[in-house]
């Protein structure tokens, strides 16, 4: 079964379609979701069987808290959470998945996006964008997961936005291509759930792992008869095959980057987390293939300049 790894479920109603099943929303997760926000939990939950981040190693790494207000409340509920990456002083990179539109003129929808720590409750920046600079790739298809990627404009008033430094900085896009990245180890990071059975609460603390991408034909022969989609690539842990420590991305990981490091340690991002499945470790999981994308976002970008204006978001 495939489904989305956002942490707690932000869209509709529930559906099933060629063994694909996105995660729903459950208030009882979104209880769960406030409680670690709160800092009440002290578990190690993670990207699965993931080593812990040290501080400047991921300073592209976003923590992304979705917030809806109930029709005529001002209080901000947590729907979900996910995960996202830093490309420009004002722009920020997640999967479309992470993106909804409000529901209606009563929704009031924000990303506060958390920057420059491996301890989300320590964020050195943390900025709210409002739900008109969250641009969903009009391409998305919730049933086949093609065109999984999304952007935030960060437009602070007077056009400020991530204040850079070793703890806050832009990730470079890779123009690679799937054939290109096959065989090559990756690093995902994310502060997703590590329980395999997607249990668990999103983690206090950003967790990494390695994993090797694969080609699009063996990840179809494990998935089948599942329709994978075109526009995204799979990687898996070749060093296990045991589901106690076999290392994968987990929900609440979605929209977080992949990276490639050359041999001269130049460090690009391939990918961003879009799917996988249910038991988190079992099959590969796909991501949305960057370099696919490269000209889409210098489009959104050039249709949505930054405000120079002391405007309040
Ligand atoms: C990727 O970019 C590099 C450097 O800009 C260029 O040399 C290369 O041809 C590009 N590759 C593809 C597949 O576009
Ligand atoms: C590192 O290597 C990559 C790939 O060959 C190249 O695109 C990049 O410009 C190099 N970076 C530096 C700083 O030399």
């Amino acid at each position: 079964m495939k489904v989305l790894l956002v942490f707690i479920a932000i869209l509709g109603v529930q559906k099933s379609v060629n063994g694909f099943s996105p995660i729903r929303s459950e208030q009882s997760k979104l209880d769960t979701g406030l409680r670690v926000i709160n800092g009440g939990n002290t578990d190690t939950t993670r990207i699965i069987n993931g080593q812990l981040a040290a501080d400047r190693q991921f300073p592209f790494q976003l923590f992304v808290l979705i917030r809806s207000n109930a029709p005529l409340s001002l209080i901000f509920n947590v729907l979900g959470s996910c995960g996202g990456s830093i490309i420009h002083t004002n722009w920020a990179l997640t999967a479309a998945h992470c993106i909804e539109p409000p529901s209606g003129p009563t929704d009031i929808r924000t990303y506060q996006l958390l920057a420059g720590s491996v301890n989300r409750g320590n964020a050195r920046q943390s900025i709210t964008v409002p739900s008109r600079h969250a641009f969903r790739h009009n391409g998305y298809n919730r049933d086949t997961l093609e065109n999984d990627i999304g952007l935030f404009k960060v437009n602070l008033p007077l056009g400020f936005g991530f204040t850079f430094s070793d703890y806050i900085a832009p990730i470079e896009l890779s123009n690679m291509t799937e054939a290109e990245l096959v065989g090559k180890l990756l690093v995902v990071s994310g502060f997703g759930t590590t329980t395999n059975d997607r249990s668990g609460p999103a983690s206090n603390q950003l967790y990494y792992t390695s994993l090797t991408a694969i080609s699009k034909q063996d990840c179809l022969t494990a998935w089948r008869p599942t329709i994978l989609p075109s526009t995204s690539f799979c990687v898996e842990d070749k060093t296990s095959t045991n589901l106690a420590t076999k290392k994968a991305s987990c929900a609440g990981d979605s929209g977080g980057p992949i990276t490639y490091t050359f041999e001269n340690g130049t460090k690009v991002q391939v990918g961003l987390v879009s799917f996988g499945s249910s038991l988190c470790n079992q099959y590969p999981d796909g991501y949305t293939l960057i370099s696919l994308f490269l000209g889409w976002i210098l489009e959104i970008q050039a249709a949505n300049p930054i405000s120079l204006l002391p405007i309040i978001i």
